[in-house]
């Protein structure tokens, strides 16, 4: 536990897949859910344990953070039921208020009605001023402490065999119109979005479509850091824009049991330390280590942010 005093720690996990679809109907499972549903049943099942996401969810509560952020696909085929248990698990891990999620592919795997799918957890994807004009909740902005997090959709049904995304040009209009809302408050600007935004940074067929059109804006109006899922791998890279790098860090799956990649389950922290206008973070990973059964610590890195 944290003492009195202590920086605003939040804390960044992505991609649990934490749902079961084996209860699906014949009729569920009709057309490109049928492939996904093989995918969990061979591999995917076998890779994303409750268990890991268990000992993370303890392993957070014991740590103490002030805010969690979850950056996408909770679910394997966007299943109804899936919804239902991905929202008792939010509801689990902390309050609406505490808690920020955003969807990935796998929580957009097929066309499906708002208050069946992702509405069931409008909760903790409520923006702090809701734009009651506009047809989506994305993207929305909740400060924090001295916290900004903007939170991003980059999910939409894709193809079979395609697990791209796309942010759309209305949201980005929009994300434009909350970076100019946020440019004169004293806060961390945090983008949160499922897929990595740095183009050329994913596979073809998993990529961001309209990543450069993201980086373009943020050359205008930059943010000070940007957290993304889908890669289920630790990643440290950069949006480079004319006089500054944004650091863009992404995340293995906070269920894996690291049977097909090395990266078993995994959250990040963020400590926040602010001084006036600027700001010193701290990023360390929190990785589960089968010899010790336990998560450890791993410093990542320390960035500054700001302007005096
Ligand atoms: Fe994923
Ligand atoms: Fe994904």
């Amino acid at each position: 536990m944290r003492g009195a005093g202590a920086a605003f720690r939040f804390a960044h996990l992505s991609d649990p897949h934490l749902t079961d679809p084996s209860a699906a109907t014949f009729r569920e499972l009709l057309g490109k859910r049928a492939l996904g549903y093989l995918s969990w049943l061979r591999r995917r099942r076998h890779e994303h344990r409750r268990e890991f996401l268990d000992g993370l969810a303890r392993d957070l509560a014991d740590r103490g953070a002030d805010h969690t952020v979850v950056t996408g696909d909770l679910t394997h085929i966007s299943l109804p039921q899936e919804f239902l248990e991905a929202r008792d698990w939010l509801r689990s891990l902390a309050s609406p208020e505490q808690l920020t999620v955003i969807p990935g592919n796998h929580d957009a795997y097929v066309d499906m009605p708002w208050d069946v799918s992702l509405g069931l957890w409008s909760e903790h994807m409520r923006a702090d001023v809701p734009d009651t004009s506009a047809r989506s909740v994305f993207p929305f902005v909740r400060v924090r402490g001295p916290v900004a997090f903007i939170a991003l959709n980059s999910a939409e049904p894709m193809p079979p065999l395609f697990a791209t995304g796309r942010l759309g040009q209305t949201q980005i209009d929009r994300l434009e119109h909350c970076l100019v809302t946020l440019a004169n408050q004293r806060v961390l600007r945090v983008l949160l979005i499922h897929h990595p935004p740095v183009p050329g940074s994913e596979k073809w067929r998993k990529r961001l479509i309209d990543a450069p059109a993201l980086c373009h804006l943020l050359e205008r109006m930059p943010v000070d850091m940007v957290l993304h899922g889908h890669q289920h791998r630790p990643g440290h890279t950069f949006v480079r824009v004319t006089g500054r790098q944004i650091p863009v860090f992404g995340i293995p799956s906070a269920s894996a049991a690291g049977l097909h990649c090395a990266h078993a389950s995994t959250y990040n922290e963020y400590d926040v330390h602010q001084d006036g206008n600027r700001f010193r973070v701290d990023v360390k990973a929190r990785r589960w280590q089968q010899e010790t059964a336990s998560y450890t610590e791993e410093a990542i890195t320390s960035l500054e942010s700001g302007s005096d």
